[in-house]
């Protein structure tokens, strides 16, 4: 068996024109949704990520901002400019890009952000009403996840799903989403002691680690949907993923693709809670 490969670039492209829909009407309403990001330091792989957040903000039509600080920045000065975003209507959406240097406190940071702003979902309190089935914002690539499961069509009610990582980020939102869609969710990570013992009883198996390839065909249940989450770059300088893809399509059913897949999804969603935000905004 050779596994449909989810497209997500496709599945962007489409969300993304009634996104932009959306952000006419809204700005023809006179709430131009607003979203605002923050990057402190050099971290050259955050630096493209900025840069494509901003680039599909002004492609469907969402103002956006951003605020460059170096490394050695104090923590306060940064704390102040998301005050000030905190207060200025125009911003919809704060986004601190992550890693944040050694020397800042991240939850300090985090918490900063409005919880009715923070379009990335990581504020303790939406992280709460995510647990308690109730959320806000749903973190943008968990999010993105589901909406790519969705547009397959995919059932998740009993099925089994395994989530590789216990990220803040990732692993730990995913395991929410997916015990709220009434999968049977097991969370492996590094200390996990048998992690194939586990991959291979995954309907849906999620790899959120961030180490290149290892997960492998033989790891996978025959006819699992394999959704790679990690981003790496290899030596000679080409993205793959935690999955190696050329084993692992050939016993998968369905399988997204890095770069392609979850990737694209991301920032889609970022955009989704963005204009989100604006429409209650509006509302208010
Ligand atoms: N760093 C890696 N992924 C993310 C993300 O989704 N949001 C932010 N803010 N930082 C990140």
């Amino acid at each position: 068996m050779t596994a449909k490969i989810l497209d997500g670039n496709a599945l962007s492209a489409k969300l993304r024109e009634s996104l932009r829909h959306r952000a006419a009407e809204l700005t023809a309403q006179g709430c131009r949704p607003g979203l605002a990001v923050i990057l402190v330091g050099e971290n050259p792989a955050s630096q493209v990520y900025v840069r494509n957040k901003i680039k599909a903000c002004e492609a469907v039509g969402v103002h956006s901002e951003r605020y460059e600080f170096a490394a050695d920045t104090p923590p306060q000065t940064v704390l102040d400019k998301i005050a000030a975003l905190n207060a200025d209507p125009a911003i919809h959406g704060i986004l601190v890009q992550l890693p944040l240097p050694p020397h800042y406190d991240e939850s300090e940071v985090l918490e900063a952000v409005a919880a009715e702003k923070d379009v990335d979902g990581f504020h303790a309190e939406n992280v709460g009403l995510l647990a308690q089935g109730n959320p806000r914002f749903i973190s943008c690539t968990p999010y993105g996840v589901m909406e790519m499961l969705s547009a397959e069509g995919i059932s998740l009610r009993g099925m089994e799903a395994v989530v590789v990582g216990r990220s803040n980020i990732v692993g730990k939102p995913m395991t929410l989403l997916l015990i709220g869609a009434s999968a049977t969710v097991t969370v492996c990570h590094s200390q996990t002691r048998d992690l194939a013992f586990h991959t291979r009883r995954a309907d849906i198996l999620v790899a959120a680690v961030g180490k290149a390839k290892m997960i492998t065909g033989d790891m996978i249940k025959p006819g699992a949907v394999v959704i790679d989450v990690g981003i790496n770059r290899l030596p000679d300088g080409k993205l793959c993923g935690d999955v190696d893809f050329e084993s692992a399509k050939e016993v998968a059913s369905l399988i997204t693709p890095v770069p392609g897949g979850v990737g694209p999804m991301t920032i889609t969603m970022l955009l989704a809670n963005t204009i989100e935000s604006a429409d209650r905004a509006s509302a208010r």
